[in-house]
């Protein structure tokens, strides 16, 4: 749409526009006027373009070093250690009292949920649940006084993450939204959040929201986190860690040509199993859904640990394993993991920190990625995953942006 305008105005349920060349007026069912402002959508035409890449997923993954940089930009305080975030000040004083928090989305912004809440654990005193908006309803949640549930979606219209706001609102949470698009449901519904500012995503397959909604996240924790036990130095320490984030991206991005040779390798293998630990556990989801949902290759994402009790025995030399081995505290378990995918000949494709020589023995294939904070290093190993899917589906010829079977936005629960 911002090809022809850049000028909105939004409508609630039930009501009526009437658009004339000459203006337009709203009123409700029953006919009685509304008066509604009109509102200027901050993305621009280059946003929605190609840019000179064949899909707009690749472009979207590259972007990623920008979308991180607009997440954080003018929300960090290098001297005071601690972000900004003006779009919760509304509901802070309650914020920053809140000791139970639930964190609700679908799809792709479930599992950046899935990360937040290990990055809440680490840096804040706040019990954190997360939930599938869709599963929401059926729990019997309980909302101690003060809670906060804060829904994660791209496009602000997912109908299962509408609808458990809506419940969280009945039960008497406070609400806030972590969204892209400006103005959408989601946005309007919660009381207060703090916007991606990811600019227009148009691939089927969310990418660089994803790395937004961590960095989002982190931000969110850091802020809650200086109020509670975190110092000044650990907080400058993690300000200074976002902010190498989006040159550590470009140098994984600098990798593709490497990345699509190892798509290359193994996109004729109908199974893979992307195994991760603690931050990089949802890291192994994501990995997987993004692989299944534009080359319909079918994947399995697994907590390593788990790999014992079932999927080991699906190891075979026809199945590779995304290994996610950074050398974090889960390192050792991790490599054992990999021996064990090793001597059942089953081919592992690892993502492991620059000049990792172990890893480097061990395994088939590695791609590697920059170090940082433990609880930041989902942010870079996802974007091999991104691209992997991205390989594998070009070289099977699949529809990359329009994947079958999926819609950009569910509006249906
Ligand atoms: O717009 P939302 O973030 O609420 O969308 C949630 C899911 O539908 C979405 O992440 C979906 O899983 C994507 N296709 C994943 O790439």
């Amino acid at each position: 749409m911002v090809r022809y305008t850049n000028k909105v105005v939004h409508l609630q349920d039930n009501e009526l526009a009437i658009l004339t060349r000459d203006g337009f007026s709203i009123s409700t069912a029953q006919a009685k006027p509304i008066q509604r402002s009109m509102e200027i959508v901050e993305w621009r035409v280059e946003d929605a373009d190609l840019d000179g890449f064949p899909h707009y997923m690749l472009k979207e993954i590259f972007e990623q070093p920008e979308t991180i940089r607009n997440a954080i930009r003018g929300r960090l305080l290098m001297g005071e250690g601690v972000p900004k975030l003006g779009g919760i000040m509304p509901v802070w004083d309650r914020l920053k009292e809140c000791h139970h928090m639930v964190l609700v989305a679908c799809g792709t912004s479930y599992y950046a949920a899935y990360v937040g809440r290990y990055v809440f654990e680490k840096l804040t005193e706040i019990d954190v649940e997360v939930e599938l908006a869709s599963e929401f309803r059926y729990r019997k949640l309980n909302f101690p006084p003060n809670t906060f549930v804060i829904a994660l979606s791209q496009s602000g219209e997912t109908a299962d993450t509408l609808a458990a706001i809506r419940e969280a609102k009945r039960k008497g949470a406070s609400l806030l939204g972590i969204v892209n698009v400006v103005g959408s449901s989601i946005s309007r519904e919660t009381e207060a959040g703090v916007y991606n500012h990811a600019g227009p995503e148009i691939g089927v397959a969310s990418t660089k929201t994803f790395t937004s909604q961590l960095t989002i996240l982190t931000l969110l924790a850091l802020l809650l986190g200086r109020h509670q036990k975190l110092s000044l130095t650990e907080g400058m320490e993690v300000i200074k860690a976002l902010q190498a984030l989006p040159e550590q991206v470009q140098s994984i991005l600098a990798q593709a040509h490497h990345i699509e040779a190892v798509a290359e390798k193994y996109y004729k293998c109908n199974n893979w199993l992307f195994l991760g630990r603690k931050y990089n556990f949802p890291i192994a989801l994501e990995g997987a859904l993004k692989l299944k949902e534009i080359s319909y290759i079918h994947a399995e994402g697994y907590a390593a640990g788990e790999m014992k009790h079932g999927p080991i025995a699906l190891i075979n030399p026809g199945m590779p394993t995304v290994a996610i081995v950074p050398r974090d505290e889960m390192y050792e378990k991790m490599i054992s993991n990999i021996q064990e995918i090793k001597s059942r000949r089953g081919p592992v494709i690892a993502i492991a920190n620059e000049g990792d020589d172990k890893v480097r023995e061990l395994v088939d294939d590695v791609i590697e990625i920059p170090s940082t904070l433990d609880f930041l290093i989902p942010i870079l190993a996802v974007v091999p995953c991104q691209l992997l899917a991205y390989y594998c589906a070009t070289l099977l010829n699949r529809d990359i942006d329009k994947p079958r079977n999926l819609a950009k936005s569910v509006t249906v629960e």
